[in-house]
């Protein structure tokens, strides 16, 4: 018998969505054609003057370390962008370059977690985030929303139920993954009043803060007031809005004093992040933010579109994406688990949704359908389910 692996290691259980893709994939091998709207991973290719960058980084050597915490000039970009998109005031100091949100995660856990502690999670929730604290030795603890009228809604009382003595943070996400809702100021506020009166830290994944659409706007918490402010650290990155999921460049927001931490974290752990992608992502911050735009337009269509389809089927209600690129559908009960209508569909019609229960336990009636993918494929994916699913 081999030497044990860690229990915390072993508490991590796979993901439904690479399940599913590699299902999927066994079929494409024998010749089904999969439409995907699993993957939350734009189509869209990379902005040119972000690929002409890294090119030029290339050419010039940029191959060396650096600063664990981030190029300076990169910190300074994201500094100024999160001041101006967000209204956070927000200095270079404040700021740590990662590898992708994931590992600005991983040093926000590692940074402010240790065993025992518990760290409320809002759910329905993207899933790394509870497995990230369980590696910490962590508990997270699950603070289930519910859907009225088919959308999830922030529910306050849910959250201060689960909050104990041995609460350390609570872990939100907004535009909000799975549900494409954006969290509105209200609920924002809501959420800041528990954290100061718990004494919590509060941390804000805003990976999707620039897809945003319509009459919605992306508030970032941390601009709430000084007082949620100084106990608010914000996970993000370039991987959705630029489409350079890749890449692997994120960032995290912090205190300074924490934001230190943070990079001490990063050194010990990854180093630092790619030099070459660095230089790009000051590019991306200085000239391709009328990419990001024209990529937010078409996806307010995509959303609008799959949201409509949607509709169309009997029995299943699918609000109007506010934002993100997910819409996430209501199905009836009578059709069973989540799990079991998302495998007919791919064995059946060659799609790819995710099943709600992978996102919590309140979302077990819903499918979540990413929309980065083109219309085309969004129309024969739609096609597919109205011929799949059953008559209610
Ligand atoms: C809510 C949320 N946070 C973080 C991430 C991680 O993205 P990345 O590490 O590419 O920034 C994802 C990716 O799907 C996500 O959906």
């Amino acid at each position: 018998m081999p030497p044990k692996i860690s229990r915390f290691a072993q508490s991590v259980p796979g993901s439904t969505v690479v399940a599913m893709r590699r299902q999927a994939d066994a079929l494409e091998a024998e010749g089904v054609e999969i439409v995907d709207f699993g993957i939350g991973e734009p189509d869209f290719t990379v902005p040119e003057v972000v690929a002409e960058a890294a090119i030029q980084a290339v050419r010039d050597g940029r191959s060396d370390y650096t600063d664990p915490a981030g190029l300076p000039a990169l910190r300074a970009a994201i500094a100024e962008f999160e001041a101006r998109q967000h209204g956070t005031e927000t200095l270079p100091d404040q700021v740590t370059v990662t590898n992708g949100s994931y590992g600005a995660l991983t040093a926000i856990m590692r940074g402010i977690l240790e065993p025992g502690d518990e760290a409320v999670v809002v759910v329905p929730g993207w899933g790394p985030c509870r497995q990230m604290i369980r590696l910490c030795g962590a508990i997270p603890v699950e603070a289930a929303m519910s859907a009225v009228v088919s959308r999830f809604v922030i529910d306050a009382d849910a959250i201060a139920a689960v909050i104990t003595e041995r609460t350390k943070a609570i872990f939100i996400n907004s535009p909000w993954n799975p549900t494409g809702r954006v969290l509105t100021v209200e609920e924002l506020s809501a959420i800041a009043d528990i954290a100061v009166r718990n004494d919590l830290w509060v941390v804000a994944d805003e990976v999707y803060s620039e897809l945003v659409f319509g009459e919605s706007r992306h508030v970032s918490i941390a601009s709430l007031g000084p007082e949620v402010a100084e106990r608010t650290i914000i996970a993000s990155s370039l991987s959705k809005s630029f489409a350079l999921t890749g890449w692997r460049l994120g960032y995290c927001i912090a205190p300074p004093e924490l934001a230190a931490v943070f990079t001490k974290i990063n050194h010990t752990t990854t180093r630092c992040a790619a030099s070459i992608v660095q230089y790009a992502a000051v590019a991306a911050f200085e000239n391709a933010l009328p990419d990001v735009a024209a990529m937010r337009e078409e996806y307010a269509a995509r959303g609008r579109a799959v949201a409509r389809g949607l509709n169309q089927i009997q029995g299943v209600r699918c609000p109007i994406p506010e934002g993100t690129f997910y819409a996430l559908a209501q199905i009836p009960a009578e059709w069973g688990s989540s799990a079991t209508v998302a495998e007919m569909l791919l064995n059946k019609a060659g799609v790819i949704v995710t099943p709600g229960s992978y996102y919590g336990p309140t979302c077990e009636h819903f499918l979540r359908l990413s929309f980065a993918t083109s219309m085309p494929v969004i129309e024969e994916g739609l096609a597919r389910l109205r011929e799949a699913l059953p008559p209610v």
